[in-house]
């Protein structure tokens, strides 16, 4: 039995998971179901003269194809279609809405049929005509229009003049590649007509967030739309905003006036948002000792026409390390695309990716361990704010993961370890995450036999939600795992917003507390009412709730059973609803953090690079189940090997297309790419951050996993490679 929270628990849904029984969002079924398919623009900016749909409407089984000139209504106003995440600066996307194209792979028509096949294969009928504009999608042109992100953090000092002036001295490049969403789960929606209702499954991380934005899209009322979304298979933040399958599924289902679902191509996937394309240029100034002058880290990342979209790439430069000076800057190339989205830890995983590799030349060039560097520069304050954390075990991640590792065996000169026709590598680099919390409500329903229903709006994108949420309830309650069951993923259910930013577990779980709270007092109202009460002196601070029976902190012979009490006032339940609500607390940063190390074995004629090892020591508080957040942290390695050596969204320029829209030649690390991974939980006493301690996992794991393997890559080759990924060409030039 208890204490659930901090036991490694296998998921509460894996049975549903594994037999079929989870379902997700194309795989709710309705009779007279009809199917759509999306007609996607291969022109990448210009206007539509003509769309001749004849073709397309004669096949048997289409019932019609929707375009921006006859669709549903739609709001006229930028505001509609903002959303809870999506960019302050500019004017969102407006799928089928009129006849602009502004980016390749926009959906223009949407072909409804009675067959998922019918549609598709009527959507290749679908002919068009656009008017071509001039259009520009690489990053790296000269002229490309550029805008400056607000101040990211205030500058200390005069870094430029304090570089100039240092004895060591590093300047560099560092590139990382567009990358697409490849979740396995195609994005999906299925919009139920109910007349004036209407239900829309979909695949999202915020059903809340997608239930507004239909709501205004439609000019529909909030009882009119449900949005909802049990199961996700993996999102990373392409579903924190609502994305275009949903309001075409809306759309085709106020057309037909019948239930209709939508799932997008793997084609089609890559005209959903994206990681965008960053060159980072950071300048680090040293004392020969070892300590850093001067940080500077700007930022230039790429964006559409329409949308700023920005994540904070260089502020942890400043943050992480002792420096007297450091300055920053963030610029946006303006490009005919698809705005880009969060993907797993943006800003910091492309930010401290440079970092992370400046730092490791900076060793080099101080002829210094690049773990005795980090050592050298270790800081207890945020640098950027003057400010204590905490809480920050990063010592004893750099400690555990070395010692894990063997890192003392490392010897320093490169293509100086090898293992046969392998030369080998070993590097490592620090990782850096916010641990945010948000208000989030849950609702809780205990019944006099000891059944918990736990509800919350939030998502469950894979993390292990449905899991911690029974966890904490559990021990909250004091009633085993199974008596627990938990309702999420419905616009219905107690407020959250999106799930991401790595906040759910501990937001979620402080508004279990706060909930399983008010329903102790009430049982102890009802306790007190019981003739000669054990409990009646007892103040409700000092009871908890323990195997079915509330009960004195300070005597466990004094206790009354869950049901006695609900039966002292006749109840055969109770249900609360609460809130988390986290004050604003800028005396301290909330940070968690990590140190991986890795190893590579580099064949010497081949330049093939596989990853051998990595250790992965993460220091994010509390660790409510080492089972799940074990996995958050190893699929974020895997993750990281991607972003290292495989993952690369090709555009090409001359047409504004991604040319390798699909599996086989957008590479991701398979089973063969993935060797040994280890990862560490470092304790982490916070008392500060919440009352249970908690920070949150899961983008932390991907966080300086890249530079940790490039770092690697150039120990054993004794070749640096600064633009990602690190592929065999690039290393053999
Ligand atoms: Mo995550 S990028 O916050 O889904």
């Amino acid at each position: 039995m208890a204490p659930f929270i901090g036991t490694a628990t296998s998921r509460v849904d894996g049975h549903a998971k594994v037999t079929g029984g989870a379902k997700y969002a194309a795989e709710f079924n309705v009779s007279n179901l009809a199917y759509a398919s999306i007609v996607a623009s291969t022109v990448t900016k210009g206007r539509i003269v003509r769309i001749d749909t004849t073709e397309a409407t004669r096949v048997a089984g289409v019932i019609d194809v929707l375009t921006h000139a006859n669709r549903p209504p739609m709001a006229r106003t930028d505001s509609a279609y903002k959303d809870e995440v999506g960019p302050e600066e500019g004017s969102p996307f407006r799928p089928l809405y009129d006849d602009k194209i502004i980016f390749n792979r926009q959906p223009i028509a949407l072909v409804v049929a009675d067959e998922a096949e019918i549609a598709r294969f009527a959507a290749t009928l679908v002919r068009v005509d656009c008017e071509e504009d001039e259009y520009v999608t690489d990053l790296f042109r000269r002229d490309n229009k550029i805008v400056t992100v607000k101040k990211p953090a205030a500058p200390r000092g005069n870094a430029g003049k304090a570089y100039a002036a240092s004895d060591v001295r590093h300047e560099a490049e560092y590139v990382i590649p567009m990358e697409h969403h490849n979740p396995m789960e195609l994005f999906a929606a299925t919009a139920i007509w109910e007349g004036d209702k209407l239900t829309v499954y979909d695949k999202t991380q915020g059903v809340q967030n997608v239930q507004r934005y239909l709501c205004n899209v439609f000019s529909m009322k909030p009882d009119e739309v449900r949005v909802v979304s049990p199961f996700v298979g993996g999102a990373f933040g392409v579903g924190l905003r609502p994305q275009f399958e949903a309001v075409l599924a809306v759309l085709a289902a106020l057309a037909t006036k019948r239930s209709v679902r939508l799932v997008l191509t793997r084609q089609q996937m890559f005209g959903l948002s994206y990681r965008p394309a960053t060159i980072e240029r950071l300048a680090l100034g040293a004392k020969p000792t070892g300590t850093l002058n001067a940080v500077t880290h700007d930022a230039i990342a790429m964006t559409s026409r329409y949308e700023d979209f920005a994540r904070n790439d260089t502020t942890w430069s400043g943050l992480l390390y002792k420096s007297a000076s450091a300055a920053y800057s963030h610029k946006l190339a303006k490009l005919d695309v698809q705005t880009p989205s969060d993907m797993r830890a943006p800003g910091a995983a492309t930010g401290v990716y440079a970092l992370e590799c400046a730092m490791d030349e900076l060793a080099v060039a101080l002829k210094l361990d690049p773990l005795e560097l980090r050592y050298r520069v270790y800081s207890d304050r945020d640098q950027n704010n003057d400010v204590p954390y905490t809480s920050k075990q990063l010592r004893e991640c750099y400690r555990q993961g070395a010692e894990a590792f063997g890192w003392d065996k490392r010897s320093p000169a490169p293509r100086t370890m090898r293992d046969g026709s392998e030369l080998v590598g070993w590097g490592m680099a620090t990782g850096v995450w916010d641990a945010w919390q948000m208000k989030f409500t849950t609702r809780i329903a205990l019944t006099a036999n000891g059944h918990a229903e736990v509800a919350c709006s939030t998502s469950d994108i894979g993390t292990g939600t449905y899991t911690i949420m029974a966890q904490v309830a559990a021990d909250m309650l004091g009633v085993p795992l199974e008596s627990v069951t938990v309702k999420l993923g419905d616009s219905t259910l107690p407020q959250s917003p999106v799930e991401g930013g790595s906040w759910t577990a501990a937001s979620v779980s402080h508004a279990i507390a706060v909930t399983a709270g008010k329903i102790r007092k009430d049982l102890l109202q009802l306790a007190k009412k019981i003739p000669n009460s054990p409990l009646r002196e007892a103040k409700a601070e000092d009871v908890t709730l323990v195997e079915g029976k509330l009960t004195s902190k300070r005597d466990a012979h004094r206790f009354v059973s869950i049901a006695d009490a609900m039966r002292s006032g006749a109840l055969d339940r109770i249900e609360k609803e609460g809130s988390s609500d986290f004050k604003e607390d800028s005396s301290h940063a909330h940070n968690t953090h990590s140190a991986i190390f890795a190893e590579v074995k580099v064949d010497e004629e081949l330049g093939v690079i596989r990853v051998t090892r990595v250790v992965s020591a993460v220091a994010a508080g509390r660790i409510l189940n080492p089972k799940t957040a074990g996995s958050q942290i190893m699929g974020s390695v895997v993750w990281g090997i991607g972003m290292a050596l495989h993952e690369e969204t090709v555009i090409d320029h001359a047409f504004g297309r991604v040319m390798n829209a699909n599996l086989a030649e957008y590479h991701v690390p398979v089973n063969a790419d993935v060797q040994d991974i280890k990862v560490i939980f470092v304790e982490e006493p916070d008392e500060i951050i919440n009352p249970l301690g908690i920070k949150g996992v899961g983008e932390i794991g991907i966080i300086g996993v890249a530079a940790a393997i490039a770092n690697a890559v150039y120990h054993a080759t004794g070749k640096r490679v600064r633009d990602l990924p690190i592929t065999l060409d690039k290393l053999m030039r």
